[in-house]
């Protein structure tokens, strides 16, 4: 017996990042928004934890007890008291280090099916307990849909949206460090001498979000990590050109990068920056995918 579980990638169609805490972590208004790029992840009873990857960039999977869909399994097992012998597979659709919340989405992913495999019916609120100390994004892995993240940014308010909005992501040629970005944009603040705003929601965006309109969305888009992510990776900006050039709506970092994120008006439009934007050289591949979706659901 085996039990499959879909899990979304998201952008941040808002991030905005207060200063360092004393822990080492930002305070975070994070808006997310759940896409339609998916891993799978499959667990089958085994006689003890392994894990596997395929994918095209499975080769960058770790494959060892770091993996959060390992120690979601731990984490799980350790809290109902049993063994977490279980033969993890992940088929990996979404970009790793690419700031698309694809190593949470694994985490949460494991959790699910775990908890399904196990018969233990842990209830959401546990569920969500254990994505938090997974990791920050985790939670909205599991989660999905829209969501405001305060806090680390795991502490979750589910938000309305009035239809789909239609994206396309551009994947770099190599990854980004998350706590590598965060450091950047402690630098950049210091090296700026700026004191950093406690981070809010943007009532312009939530109310683009409600109303589902593509251009009010459009206008309304930040990423406080930006700076630090084409800081530590210049040519991202180019990308950033070729797909506003392409006629995106807007055009941004996703999370801490180095994907891009580009909003087009209908799927039609999607298609056409997709195209121009494959064509660009300016990276690696391109999808489109719409959101939001559902979070962590089993198959
Ligand atoms: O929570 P998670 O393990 O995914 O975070 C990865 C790293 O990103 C942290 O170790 C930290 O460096 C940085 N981070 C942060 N503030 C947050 C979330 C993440 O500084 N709110």
């Amino acid at each position: 017996m085996s039990v499959t579980v879909r899990v979304p990638a998201k952008v941040n169609v808002q991030l905005a990042v207060g200063a360092a805490r004393p822990d080492g972590f930002h305070d975070l208004a994070n808006v997310f928004l759940a896409v339609g790029l998916f891993d799978e992840v499959t667990v089958t009873p085994a006689a003890g934890l392994r894990i596997t990857c395929e994918g095209p960039d499975a080769a960058q999977v770790p494959l060892d007890g770091t993996n959060l869909a390992a120690r979601a399994a731990v984490a799980l097992a350790e809290r109902y008291g049993r063994t977490p012998d279980v033969h993890i597979h992940i088929a990996k659709d979404i970009p790793v280090a690419g700031g698309m919340a694809g190593g949470s989405a694994d985490g949460a992913g494991a959790l699910v099916a775990c908890d399904e495999l196990w018969g233990i019916g842990a209830s959401r609120v546990e569920l969500l307990d254990i994505c938090a100390e997974l990791g920050s994004d985790v939670p909205f892995s599991l989660v999905g849909g829209a969501a405001l993240g305060v806090g680390r940014g795991e502490k979750l308010t589910v938000l309305e949206t009035g239809g789909d909005f239609h994206w396309v992501f551009a994947m770099a040629e190599r990854g980004l460090s998350t706590p590598a970005v965060f450091r950047e944009f402690d630098r950049l603040v210091a090296v700026a001498d700026s004191e950093v705003p406690p981070p809010v929601a943007s009532a312009g965006l939530l109310d683009a979000l409600a109303s589902g309109d593509p251009d009010a969305l459009a206008v309304s888009v930040s990423n406080d990590l930006q700076p630090a992510a084409l800081s530590l990776f210049p040519a991202l900006a180019d990308t950033l050109a070729a797909g506003r050039a392409a006629g995106a709506l807007t055009a941004l970092v996703s999370g801490s990068g180095p994907t891009t994120a580009f909003l087009a008006r209908d799927a039609g439009a999607a298609r056409q920056v997709a195209e121009a934007l494959a064509a660009s050289g300016t990276c690696r591949s391109v999808r489109v995918a719409a959101g939001p979706v559902p979070g962590a659901s089993v198959l």
